[in-house]
């Protein structure tokens, strides 16, 4: 029997090794892990998938901007236990936490992806709109998402982390 829910503090260490094992090096080495890097999930997103009370999928999200600093989030990563997949869980997962997303406010999502994965739920090619990321590197498996009409209309530029705030708030405190 599964369940979803919002990741608990408990859940971290079983989320990590859940994640590294699902995507090795490009947990941290990657276009996606580079955007998350020193930021914080964007709160109320991290869901988990449980069986018998384990941690047995995982999906995250980022804050981001894209272009003249439009809000948005990046999905991920996503990953399921090697066990556990073919089962829909992703899919529950995705659609829960986009739904979630809409409703706290959120109008734009990127991911770095397989195309063949993320169409299903409504993702689009990126590039084709001048979103873009920092590095050549992915380019082309970057795709997104309106959660609101019209939100990606007139949208281009670069994706790049939304760590800003945070870094203010350290100094401040500093
Ligand atoms: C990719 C992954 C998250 C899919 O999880 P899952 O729970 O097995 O997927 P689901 O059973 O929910 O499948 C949902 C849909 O996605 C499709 N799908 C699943 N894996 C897929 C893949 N690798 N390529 C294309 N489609 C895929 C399924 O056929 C299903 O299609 P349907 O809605 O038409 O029936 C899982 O295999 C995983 O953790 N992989 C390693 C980490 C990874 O690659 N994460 C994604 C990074 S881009």
């Amino acid at each position: 029997m599964f369940s979803i829910v919002e990741e608990r503090r408990g859940d971290r260490i079983a989320v990590g090794t859940l994640a590294r094992l699902s995507l090795g090096n490009r947990l941290t080495d990657s276009p996606a892990a580079r955007m998350r890097a020193g930021a914080d999930p964007a709160p109320g997103l991290s869901l988990v998938a449980l069986e018998n009370g384990e941690p047995v999928g995982t999906i995250r999200y980022w804050p981001v901007t894209v272009g003249a600093g439009v809000k948005a989030i990046q999905l991920g990563p996503v990953a399921i236990h090697p066990d556990r997949r073919g089962r829909g869980l992703s899919r529950i997962l995705i659609r829960d936490s986009l739904a979630r997303a809409r409703s706290l406010g959120h109008r734009v999502v990127v991911l770095i992806g397989d195309p063949s994965i993320y169409g299903r739920y409504g993702f689009e090619p990126a590039r084709p709109r001048g979103i873009v990321l920092p590095e050549s590197e992915d380019l082309d498996r970057l795709q997104v998402l309106a959660l609101a009409p019209g939100a990606l209309d007139g949208l281009s530029g670069t994706v790049r982390p939304d760590t800003i705030p945070r870094l203010r708030a350290a100094r401040t405190t500093a």
